[in-house]
């Protein structure tokens, strides 16, 4: 099947069966950034109440440039992947600073913005401003190398020329669409595992689908396995209003950086319990003060990109809610804890906190209920 005759095909199978996103009702650049921005490691339907959240509260790129970084945290929280909303926000203040708010038309122009990379920037001058360039992401590398049977490992960064190649040579006109329809097939038909060859409109031009070898692509090179780090999550009450817990921001740079969170212990992997003392000491060289070991229970993992959490939570006391040696802490109630942008790996501790909490109430009324008077 020629080029051609394979683009409108799939143009044709869009056309019918495209889901209805909120992204696509117009072609404002603001929204096909945002939304590939959101896109990027989330999947369609995580990212729509996002999406229209954020609309809603940053309606063009003048109120989100506007914004504090704060308030853009907590639209994006748990979203993940924070230096995604951090660029979000540089990106809109240069628009409106070197632009005058209007977005950049043009790939190259796109490519110079935070956050933008060649497959973002991709996206956004094919589908708002119809410029003929493919937008490359990881449902376009395993459709293209299923059609024409590439076996360049996807995840090596140096095959992506050659992937971009190929998507190009099957670039129409309608080249927005185009690029969502590629999406759009890897996202339902084409998919990792589960493909369904007999409804793929291109499926009679698909060297794999026609070799019976789906199976074999794309081709990935083995990944190195995530850094297992075993972390101490301290969550810090004063004695005197136990109703207040302690954050701090954490530095910028290391992973999690200029965000809010509660201080925490990277406990040496060879650790298999831990070692107050040594706990003790970390924190008086953190933050000045010696606090008091209440209770400890196991909490909850989470994966990152390269690290894997192995948590426990540490229930600690200070005697008051005293001003500690950190660059910018606060002493939050749970409402207050609640309207900070916590990233995801803290959020699901607190309400795994929370659940044990109510769990252990509900026990101890119901010991109270059956105790003899
Ligand atoms: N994934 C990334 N961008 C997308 C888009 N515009 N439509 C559907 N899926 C996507």
């Amino acid at each position: 099947m020629r080029n051609e005759v394979i683009s409108q095909q799939l143009l044709k199978w869009y056309d019918q069966m495209k889901r209805q996103l909120p992204w696509r009702e117009n072609k404002e650049p603001y929204r096909i950034w945002l939304s590939e921005i959101m896109l990027q490691q989330t999947q369609v339907v995580t990212v729509i109440d996002y999406f229209n959240r954020f609309i809603s509260v940053f309606p063009d790129v003048y109120t989100l440039a506007d914004a504090d970084e704060e308030q853009v945290f907590k639209c994006w929280e748990g979203l993940g992947y924070y230096s995604r909303a951090r660029n979000l926000h540089l990106c809109a203040k240069k628009v409106v600073e070197e632009y005058g708010g209007v977005f950049p038309s043009c790939y190259e122009a796109l490519l110079k913005l935070p956050g933008i990379g060649p497959y973002t920037a991709g996206a956004i001058a094919s589908i708002a401003f119809d410029e003929k360039v493919p937008a490359v992401d990881g449902n376009v590398l395993r459709v293209i190398s299923r059609l024409f049977c590439i076996d360049a490992a996807i995840n090596q960064p140096q095959n992506h020329g050659l992937f971009v190649e190929q998507t190009t040579a099957l670039l129409p006109d309608r080249v927005g669409d185009f690029n969502q329809a590629l999406m759009e097939l890897g996202a339902t038909v084409c998919t990792p595992k589960r493909w369904k060859c007999e409804v793929c409109p291109i499926g009679q031009a698909c060297c794999a689908n026609q070799s019976q070898r789906v199976d074999d692509f794309p081709v990935k090179l083995k990944k190195t396995p995530q850094r297992v780090q075993k972390v101490a999550i301290c969550i810090v009450r004063s004695k005197l209003n136990p109703s207040k817990l302690l954050v701090i921001k954490h530095d910028s740079g290391g992973l999690l950086g200029n965000l809010w969170g509660f201080p925490r212990y990277e406990m040496p992997f060879e650790s298999e319990v831990l070692e107050v003392e040594a706990l003790y000491g970390w924190f008086e060289n953190q933050f000045g003060v010696r606090p008091k070991l209440l209770e400890s229970e196991k909490g909850m993992p989470h994966v990152f990109t390269h690290i894997k959490w192995q948590t426990e939570l540490l229930y600690l006391e200070l005697e008051d809610e005293i001003q500690i040696d950190y660059p910018k802490m606060e002493w939050v109630n749970m409402t207050e804890l609640n309207a900070l942008a916590l990233p995801k790996a803290y959020i699901k501790q607190i309400e795994f906190i929370k659940k044990t909490m109510t769990k252990k109430d509900e026990e101890n009324a119901h010991t109270r209920t059956h105790q003899s008077p």
